[in-house]
This record gives C-alpha cells, structure tokens and sequence, in this order.
C-alpha cells in the first residue's frame, strides 16, 4: 500500500484514507542509492536497531546497495510539549495505548518520498499477528518498501491499525516488551533471501526450512573429534550417494524433531502423489 505511483498501492483502501499534512521531522535517511528493498523502521527506540543492521550480512548487504533502510523515531511526531507517546485506555484497563495521532504522523513520514517504485508494505510487529515463517519471508522479500512499526506498551489505538496497517505479524507465542526485535528478525529473515546477499546462492536452497525439511548434518575437519567419526558416505566423493543420504537426513531429522514440519511435509508429498498418479 501506500506509494501513490504503484497499482497495487494506489487499489489499496487504506492509502485514500491518508492526508499528507507536509510535515518533515528528522527520520534518518541512511544511504542514497536505489536498492532493491528498503526498510523504514517505526520505533520508539531507534539505538536498538543500528547496531545490528551495520553487523554481518545486513552490514553487507547494505554496503553492496542490495538494501537499505531508514529509521524513524515515532516520538518526533508528538505535538505536546513534553513529546507524549502515548495515553490511558478509553473505557479504562492496564496499561497505556500508542496514540494514534502520532503513530499516523510517524506512518506518513515514512510514505514520504517512497525510496522506489514498487509494491509497498505496511506491518505492525504483535503477538496477534499471523506467525511469519519462510514462506511469509519469501513473499515479502518481493516487495520493494517494508514499512515495520514497532509497538510497545500495551498495545496501539486501533484506529492506526485500521487505517495504516496491511497485516499484524507475529514472530511467535510469545510476548516481548516491544516490536523491535521482531522487526529486526524479519529484516534479517527477508534480507539473507535477496539475490546477493547470500554468497552462494545454492547454500539459500539447501538449508533449513527450505523445502519444508530440516537441514542434514554437516561436518568439516578434523575427520575424527574424540572417538567420533564424520559419516563415511561423506568421504567416499560419489555424489549420488551424498545426496541419497542427506535426503534421508533430512527426512529422519525433519521426523524426529519437528514433527509439526513432518506432518505438513508428509500430507504435501501425498496430494503431489495423488496429483501426479490421477486418485
Ligand atoms: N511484540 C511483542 N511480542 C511480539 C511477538 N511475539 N511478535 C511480534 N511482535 C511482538
């Protein structure tokens, strides 16, 4: 949603609720090249971010101008003289509420100058959110704009949500003070899943999850580590027989951990079978 120039956004219902107030406040920009996916972050603690998004492959995919991001701090968007976030339920109850006010000022800034043509996002990390998994990643890594908002407290006015969000993404069963570290494990997620982030392209293929099997067992020197010895089939250099035996890796793996995964995988193989043999 959101990019007045792209289809999908401008069919959106929610981008024709926006009304553009010209206001700028001081979001950071950061880099200025045209990358295939850009990030705008909303949150009340923006130090929690750069640390992480300078490090590893998110450091490099970002130096390489494969991604980019900006972070903007949603308490430059109160208008009170003592910067306030956020408020009492109405009705009453625990807790304090995002204002929608300033969240939606914060929403606009980074709608603002879209970093590049292309289909645009906007997600509120919460633990009511569907659950993000690969497929979820896989989807959104074709987008060119995520928008992430990071809420905290006890939750967000739902006006904003009605107004301004696409979809409410969990990260799992769990609740954590704030969004912020769920949005960074769905940067991080999407970002590995950009062509060149990655080194070796065959190593996004053939790991976890991937085929919706857990990864084989994996080894490297010493050849023998106390009394244990890696796999023969390993060191004999017929590939075939590799390949055999990792499929079975990770099919027993899949079935022996995660057997969750393994149902999922098991009722797929059928209806693929049952598909290709006409029952
Ligand atoms: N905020 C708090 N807990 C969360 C979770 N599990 N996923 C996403 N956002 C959250």
């Amino acid at each position: 949603m959101a990019h007045p120039q792209n289809s999908e956004n401008a069919q959106s219902s929610k981008s024709s609720n926006k009304v553009d107030d010209g206001r700028q406040k001081n979001s950071v920009l950061v880099g200025d090249s045209q990358p295939k996916l850009f990030f705008s972050f909303l949150t009340l603690f923006p130090e929690i971010f750069q640390p992480v998004l300078g490090s590893s492959l998110l450091g490099k995919a970002k130096t390489k101008g494969l991604v980019d991001y900006r972070l903007i701090q949603i308490r430059d968007f109160a208008t009170d003289k003592h910067r306030t976030v956020d408020d009492t339920p109405f009705g009453g109850g625990e807790g304090m509420i995002l204002k929608v006010d300033v969240l939606h000022a914060a929403w606009q800034e980074a709608q603002r100058q879209p970093p590049r043509e292309g289909k645009s996002l906007t997600v509120l990390l919460s633990p009511q959110g569907r659950l993000f998994d690969q497929e979820m990643a896989h989807e959104l890594s074709s987008y060119a704009h995520l928008t992430l908002v990071s809420g905290h407290y006890e939750g967000v006015d739902e006006r904003f949500i009605d107004l301004c969000v696409d979809r409410e993404v969990s990260i799992g069963n769990y609740v954590l003070t704030g969004g912020e570290l769920p949005a960074l494990v769905m940067a991080d997620t999407i970002t590995r899943l950009i062509p060149g982030v990655v080194g070796n392209e065959r190593s996004l293929t053939e790991e976890s999850l991937e085929k919706g099997l857990l990864k084989y067992p994996q080894y490297t020197r010493p050849r023998e580590f106390l009394g244990r010895s890696v796999p023969d089939v390993l060191l004999g250099g017929d590939h075939e027989a590799i390949a055999a035996w990792r499929q079975g890796e990770m099919e027993r793996r899949t079935a022996e951990k995660r057997s969750d995964l393994w149902d999922l995988y098991s009722a797929a193989l059928k209806r693929q079978k049952e598909v290709q043999f006409g029952k």
